[in-house]
């Protein structure tokens, strides 16, 4: 595509604003190796694609501030997801029909060589009471991985092909994919009347006709309320329909995060468009993990990235960041014993600069350093075992000075990992803590936290859970510790991470 000329003042403002503002932010005050937004605002990841050689990763976009408000396509590309360069502007609210905004969606290569955007349009409309009420549609956009043209018949999908009693104001995040056979396919979040969130199913020949297949799954109230930003994929042989949902209850350790991500495990049938469900779990025991996606990487990993954020607490920074929000670690999904479990894509192996190893640390009831294993980007591995008997808690501290840590703590006899950014550097009391169940055997435990500038990824017992938290601590505070309430035999294995 070559006419700059076609694109909207809208859009080219964004990137005119994008690109004289952003060149204020320094690399260092940006997370190292975790996509954070050229300028202004991030939250959903979408169109996550492969296509012409690299990585595509767009983002859910405020240029203007670090606030949520009308949602642009943000964009950036890279060949190894660690290391990203971003490119202008992809989508711009500019249409009748998404005007108030263009909110998440997907991305696919097309046989001809375009890449297809696929996303909810968001508009209003006038109610018989003479209210306004939200509408959103679904729209296509075509590109060649720089410059998109919004397609001219958009919405291909709008309110005429919901079922009877799913509300048009809440139905979004299409997860586009092309069958072996050459259909085309989406699954899209929507709310039935009820409240509850339910995942539609369409079908295209062309991509433009759409037609409904079925409720693909839906939540009958449990698990959430409204459910966002469906992905169906196949993994070691299950499916699965990766959800985000909006109002979780708690039930036992499981789905604290009010809103927060989970998965059903089962079978999808691809003749009726039925996803049995087997079991489900939660896929990231943290603070702040949500509206992740997936892709197949050339080589055939099924990797996930989501929105190292909440919306909890999201809004609770001044205005004056230059930035705000960043993508979690992208990580490689695998099945070990019937639970979807992760680790961090293999790259970030090639960003270790050193390694340093302790062996046989022995901590009785006082704090340790260790010499090398300090920083904010940092790559730990840990392995703890009971010294002399039971021990009651183990705990690493990490972006700590005098004022300032974060900790992860492990109580065998409770069998629960805590995570608490309390002495982080919030000022506001709320959302400091997790708690997450975690197998160990007479408190064995393996740890791996991956350290970005502003955040830590905690990965338990090789992938089984993982506990995402954003750390808003300045990055001088650099020092870590280990405590042991009892006795334990601490194993080290930390590299720093460098681009
Ligand atoms: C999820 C979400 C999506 C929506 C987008 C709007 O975080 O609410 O459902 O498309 O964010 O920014």
């Amino acid at each position: 595509m070559d006419e700059l000329n076609t694109l909207s003042r809208a859009l080219l403002d964004a990137r005119h604003y994008e690109t004289n503002q952003s060149a204020f932010i320094m690399p260092e005050d940006r997370p190292a190796f975790h996509l954070s937004p050229r300028v202004g605002w991030m939250n959903d990841p979408n169109g996550f694609s492969f296509y012409n050689g690299r990585y595509h990763l767009f983002y859910q976009y405020h240029p203007y501030d670090s606030h949520w408000g009308p949602m642009h396509w943000g964009h950036a590309v890279s060949s190894d997801l660690l290391h990203w360069e971003y490119l202008p502007a992809a989508l711009a609210p500019d249409m009748p029909y998404d005007y108030g905004g263009c909110f998440s969606g997907t991305a696919l290569t097309l046989p001809d060589g375009r890449h297809a955007l696929m996303y909810t349009g968001v508009a209003d409309k006038i109610t018989r009471h003479g209210g306004r009420q939200q509408v959103q549609t679904q729209n296509l956009a075509f590109g060649d991985g720089l410059n998109y043209a919004k397609f001219p018949g958009n919405p291909v999908i709008t309110a005429e092909d919901l079922p009877a009693g799913a509300s048009d104001e809440h139905f979004r995040d299409p997860k586009l994919w092309q069958e072996p056979d050459g259909r085309y396919r989406c699954v899209i979040a929507s709310r039935d009347n009820e409240g509850g969130g339910q995942v539609l199913l369409y079908e295209s020949e062309d991509l433009v006709s759409w037609r409904l297949i079925r409720k693909a799954a839906e939540n009958h109230n449990r698990l959430g309320l409204m459910w966002e930003c469906p992905d169906l994929f196949r993994l070691d042989g299950q499916d699965v329909l990766l959800v985000s949902a909006q109002d979780m209850l708690p039930q036992g350790f499981e789905y604290h995060n009010g809103d927060g991500v989970f998965c059903l495990i089962g079978t999808f049938d691809p003749e009726s468009g039925e996803f049995r469900e087997r079991a489900n779990q939660a896929v990231d025991y943290g603070i702040d993990f949500y509206a992740a996606q997936t892709i197949l990487t050339p080589d055939g990993r099924r990797v996930m990235v989501g929105w190292l954020m909440n919306w909890d607490t999201c809004n609770q920074h001044y205005r004056n960041y230059p930035w705000f929000g960043q993508m979690s670690l992208p990580r490689e999904l695998f099945f070990r014993d019937g639970v979807l479990c992760q680790r961090p894509i293999r790259e970030l192996e090639q960003l270790r600069a050193d390694r340093i190893c302790y062996e046989n640390v022995e901590i009785r009831g006082e704090k340790v350093s260790l010499p090398g294993v300090d920083g904010r980007q940092l790559d730990l591995e840990l392995e703890v075992f009971p010294l002399d008997g039971p021990y009651q808690r183990f705990s690493v501290w990490f972006a700590q000075d005098e004022q300032f840590h974060t900790g992860v703590s492990f109580r065998p006899h409770e069998s629960v990992l805590k995570i608490d950014r309390k002495f982080s550097g919030s000022r506001r009391a709320i959302i400091h803590q997790r708690r997450a169940k975690v197998a160990h055997e007479n408190g064995a435990i393996r740890l791996r936290l991956i350290l970005d500038r502003f955040s830590a990824e905690v990965f338990v017992n090789d992938g089984e859970k993982v506990m995402s938290l954003a750390v808003d601590t300045p990055v001088t505070a650099d020092r870590i510790s280990f405590f042991a309430d009892g006795a334990v035999r601490l194993n080290v294995k930390a590299s720093h991470l460098t681009k």
